[in-house]
């Protein structure tokens, strides 16, 4: 008789974002008169640059054409691209990543969810707390996190790294020894970043231990201080101790299009494994390549055209975090991040958890933003805000916030 993989039934349920609407749509349906302004969820509004739809459209007709027609695609992703992408995004600062390290894929979720299974069952992960759920839920899934305590809303084999203001929001080094380490910079939910030095401190650490740094950077694109590297592979060492994922998400709007990529360094070993190696048979065994379409559209993110109307659309969302950053500020609120991304961190209103402050503000001024209690047990007391709105309606959902 079959069984189920038990580790899924350990599972808590992923109560934040339908919780959120449940709540949302009732207090819609009792009050049709108001205008409620969504600053919760993570996804872009702006559409595609020009730059991008019209290589999109380019390549759609050379689909169409047998002399240029492609099916399958490389499963690491097309030379064209992988090229392009060690180029700029990584050999223009300094970084020696080749071509052949980076792996294209349909985006940064699959890739740290997927991670985790070409690292031994016994590897006990570190993650931040509060965090990107997606990290601590495919290592319980893989059966690699204990027992979750539903009182304290934590795994029993988890190492967990509390950020809170008090240490500014920067994971500090664990006293246990994580094999499996996860970072998120520029951070959601927080909306932090690490400097060069901070983030020397991990890659050190990891040397030294014999531990691998996951890196996920998909919110590069939003980095504005010189002093946050916008790659791991900035930093000296890297190249033995970590792994990063990239996403044309949030820099080029390609959440409904989906395109990622994962740089696995060759001198990442096990002994004499290299990590290399198993990420490339495992991508080969279970991916078949992301769409011709989308990566040669994603050529058009490195053109100069596409790079200038892309530098413009992150600043319209980055000139959203700036109204909300100072609205919040003045209407008396301890805010953070907001700087080197496109999330707000704030404290909730005189002491009130997390939840009560999200139906307070629905209630009070129909905004509607993420508590941070959703993210772990360190972000009680926290409310997330996000960039990505229209700038009319960020715009008024700070005029209704200062009026309440
Ligand atoms: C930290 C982080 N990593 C990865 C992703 C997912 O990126 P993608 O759209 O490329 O799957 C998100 C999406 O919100 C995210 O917040």
């Amino acid at each position: 008789m079959f069984r189920v993989n038990d580790n899924y039934l350990k599972l808590p349920g992923s109560y934040l974002f339908s919780t959120i609407g449940k709540k949302v749509s009732a207090y819609a349906q009792a009050n049709p008169d108001k205008k409620i302004i969504r600053l919760g969820i993570g996804d872009v509004t702006q559409p595609l640059v020009p730059a991008i739809v019209e290589a999109m459209h380019e390549a759609v007709d050379e689909m169409g054409r047998a002399e240029t027609f492609h099916g399958y695609a490389p499963d690491q992703g097309y030379g064209f691209l992988r090229e392009e992408i060690a180029k700029k995004d990584y050999q223009a600062r300094g970084c020696s990543i080749s071509a052949d390290e980076i792996f294209v894929s349909d985006g940064a979720k699959s890739d740290c969810g997927n991670i985790q299974e070409i690292f031994s069952q016994d590897c006990r992960i570190a993650v931040c707390d509060p965090v990107y759920p997606v990290y601590v839920d495919s290592n319980a899934m893989a059966g690699r996190c204990g027992e979750y305590d539903r009182t304290r809303g934590l795994w029993s084999n988890v190492i967990y790294m509390p950020c809170t203001a008090e240490n500014g929001f920067a994971p500090q080094l664990p006293d246990q020894r994580p094999d499996l380490i996860y970072l998120c910079v520029p951070n959601n939910p927080t909306g932090t970043a690490l400097t060069r030095g901070q983030l020397k401190t991990w890659v050190d650490f990891a040397n030294e231990i014999g531990a691998v740094i996951l890196y996920d950077a998909a919110y590069e694109a939003y980095i504005a201080d010189d002093e946050v590297p916008h790659s791991i592979f900035e930093i000296e060492g890297a190249r033995t101790c970590a792994i990063e994922f990239r996403s044309f998400s949030k820099n080029a709007g390609f959440t409904g299009v989906r395109l990622g990529f994962t740089v696995v360094p060759k001198d990442l070993k096990s002994g004499d494994t290299a990590v290399h190696g198993l990420w490339a048979r495992r991508h080969g065994t279970k991916f078949n390549g992301a769409p011709y379409l989308v990566q040669k559209a994603a050529m058009a993110v490195y053109s100069d055209q596409g790079r200038a109307q892309l530098k413009e659309q992150v600043a319209y969302y980055m000139n959203n975090a700036r109204v909300i950053y100072e609205g919040l500020k003045s209407a008396g609120y301890s805010v953070y991040g907001g700087v080197n991304a496109p999330y707000i961190w704030m404290k909730t209103h005189q002491g009130m958890t997390s939840w009560e402050f999200f139906d307070w503000l629905l209630e009070r001024a129909n905004v509607v933003g993420t508590p941070g209690s959703g993210f772990g047990p360190s972000g009680e007391g926290y409310f997330r805000l996000t960039a990505f709105g229209t700038y009319e309606s960020t715009v008024e959902a700070m005029e209704r916030i200062a009026g309440i």
